[in-house]
């Protein structure tokens, strides 16, 4: 599974720093939704999820917080988000959770769909079942 990340682009000046993010451009899917988390307590981890058809872009705007990827063949831990100027692409079928977040951490989560309970796959081994239907 090939983890990807986007890098924004800053448009820097000596008054400081400004990201703009554009559906279709640099997200690569429509937006529907955005919502965010924060004040996470210590030694919360969270997620434990897929999704059938929704794509989310994840971006730390403060602080940091790891991801668990699997795509029901490879799982990869660690990896670390804590750059505003990165975006990390969560696919449909990919199961993750988010662990080690800091206490100053905002994570920022544009998604591609409204929020709906009957696009979740909540059962790991209901992932590993649909990853093997699609195959
Ligand atoms: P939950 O799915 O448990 O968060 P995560 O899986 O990322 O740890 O969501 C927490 C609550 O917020 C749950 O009651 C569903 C609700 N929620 C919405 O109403 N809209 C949304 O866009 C999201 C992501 C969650």
């Amino acid at each position: 599974m090939k983890v990807e990340f986007v890098n924004f682009d800053i448009k820097g000046d000596n008054r400081g720093n400004l990201i703009a993010i554009e559906q279709l451009k640099n997200i690569p899917f429509e937006i529907q939704r955005v919502y965010y988390i924060f004040n996470t307590k210590e030694g919360v981890r969270r997620g434990f999820h897929a999704h059938k058809n929704l794509k989310q872009m994840a971006v730390c705007l403060s602080g940091s917080c790891k991801f668990l990827l699997d795509d029901g063949k490879e799982k990869i831990d660690e990896v670390v988000l804590d750059s505003s100027q990165k975006g990390l692409l969560i696919e449909n079928m990919v199961w993750h959770e988010m662990y080690d977040f800091s206490v100053d951490c905002i994570l920022l989560v544009l998604a591609s769909e409204y929020y709906n309970e009957n696009d979740y796959i909540r059962d790991y081994n209901e992932f590993l079942k649909e990853c093997k239907n699609d195959r």
